[in-house]
C-alpha cells in the first residue's frame, strides 16, 4: 500500500520551498534583475570593485549562482565562500580555484607573481578574471587590504582583475570606516537587495510553486498571502520557511488550500520569539488604538446626546 505524501497531496513534483540557492528556483524580481545588472555591469566594463550587500536571507548567494552559471564559459571565477582566511591563505584559495600552478614554498610573493602571469594570459584572451567573496563581511581587515593590493593589478589601458564582494549590510558599514577609505573608494558598482514587496511576495511563491509542478499557482488565499508577507517582511528565506509550515498544516488538515490560520499556526513553529514578538506588538498597538479611538467616540457621542 502507498502511503500518500504531502507533496503528492498537492500534485507537487518537488519541494518547492527548499532553503537551498537552487538557480532551478530562480524568482527575477526588480531588485534581483537589478543586482544581476550591476554583477554583469562589472565584468563587462571591466571595473576593479563590485559591492552587493542585502540583509540574510534576501537572495544575495542564490543570485550568485545565477550569476556564476551565466559567466562560467566565459570567465574564469574564483568563488570564495567561506572568507575568515589569512592573506596568505586567502591567496591561495584563489589560485587553486582558479587552477594556477603556484609554488609550495607559500611565499606570498611567489604567489601573486605567478597570479599576475596568469591574468596577463587571459587578459591576451579577452577572458575576465574574477574573485567573488560571499559572506564578505567576514573578511580579516588584513585580508581585505590584500584585496585592495590584488585590484592594483592592471595595465596602463585596464584593470586585470575584477573583484565582487557580497555581504550582509554591516559590510558595506565597515567599508565606510576611515582605515578603509582607499578600498571603499575603489567600488566603483554598488547593489542592495531589498525585502520583496507583498505583490512580488505573491508572485515569488506562484513561481516556485509552478516550478515544482504545481497545477494551480498558489494555494495561499489572500490573507494567507497577506500575513505571510507580513510575517518574514518579505525576506524570502523566511518566505520559504512559512510557506513550507503552512501547505504541511493544511496536509495535516486535509485541507486543499492554506488560509491564514495555518500561517499563524506555522509561524508559531519556525520564527523567532522575537519577529513574532514584533508582529504582535504591532497588532496590540492597532487593538488598542482602535479600542481608545472608540471608547473616546462613545464618551463624544454620549456628551453630544445629553446637550
Ligand atoms: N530571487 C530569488 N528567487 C528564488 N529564491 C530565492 C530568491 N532569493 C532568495 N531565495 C531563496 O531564499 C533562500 C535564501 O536565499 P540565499 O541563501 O540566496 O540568501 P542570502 O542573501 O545569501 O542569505 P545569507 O546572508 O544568510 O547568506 C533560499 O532558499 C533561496 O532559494
Ligand atoms: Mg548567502
Amino acid at each position: 500500500m502507498s502511503t500518500i505524501t504531502y507533496l503528492d497531496f498537492f500534485g507537487l513534483k518537488d519541494d518547492p520551498f527548499r532553503l537551498t540557492p537552487d538557480p532551478g528556483y530562480y524568482y527575477p524580481s526588480r531588485e534581483h534583475t537589478n543586482a544581476l545588472l550591476s554583477l554583469d555591469y562589472t565584468l563587462t566594463n571591466r571595473e576593479g570593485f563590485c559591492l552587493l550587500t542585502g540583509e540574510p536571507g534576501t537572495g544575495k548567494t542564490t543570485l550568485l549562482r545565477i550569476f556564476i552559471n551565466k559567466w562560467q564559459s566565459s570567465a574564469e571565477i574564483a568563488l570564495i565562500m567561506t572568507p575568515r582566511l589569512s592573506p596568505e591563505e586567502f591567496l591561495q584559495a584563489v589560485l587553486e580555484d582558479l587552477g594556477v600552478i603556484y609554488p609550495l614554498s607559500g611565499n606570498k610573493n611567489d604567489m601573486i607573481k605567478e597570479f599576475r602571469d596568469f591574468l596577463l594570459e587571459h587578459a591576451g584572451n579577452e577572458r575576465r578574471v574574477v574573485i567573488i567573496v560571499d559572506e564578505a563581511q567576514q573578511l580579516p581587515d588584513e585580508t581585505l587590504e590584500e584585496l585592495r593590493l590584488l585590484s592594483n593589478l592592471e595595465t596602463e589601458r585596464e584593470k586585470l582583475l575584477q573583484i565582487i564582494l557580497v555581504g550582509q549590510p554591516e559590510l558595506a558599514e565597515k567599508l565606510a570606516q576611515d582605515q578603509f577609505r582607499q578600498l571603499n573608494q575603489r567600488i566603483t558598482v554598488r547593489a542592495a537587495l531589498t525585502p520583496l514587496t507583498e505583490r512580488t511576495t505573491a508572485d515569488y511563491l506562484a513561481t516556485r510553486l509552478l516550478r515544482a509542478g504545481a497545477p494551480a499557482s498558489s494555494f495561499f488565499d489572500r490573507t494567507a498571502l497577506n500575513t505571510i508577507h507580513r510575517l518574514s517582511g518579505g525576506i524570502p528565506r523566511l518566505i520559504n520557511l512559512i510557506a513550507s509550515r503552512s501547505l504541511m498544516a493544511a496536509y495535516l488538515e486535509g485541507k486543499p488550500g492554506v488560509q491564514q490560520h495555518q500561517v499563524l499556526f506555522a509561524s508559531e513553529e519556525v520564527l523567532e520569539r522575537k519577529q513574532r514578538g514584533d508582529w504582535k506588538r504591532r497588532q496590540s498597538f492597532w487593538f488598542w488604538l482602535i479600542a481608545i479611538g472608540l471608547v473616546v467616540l462613545a464618551i463624544l457621542t454620549a456628551g453630544w446626546v445629553v446637550i
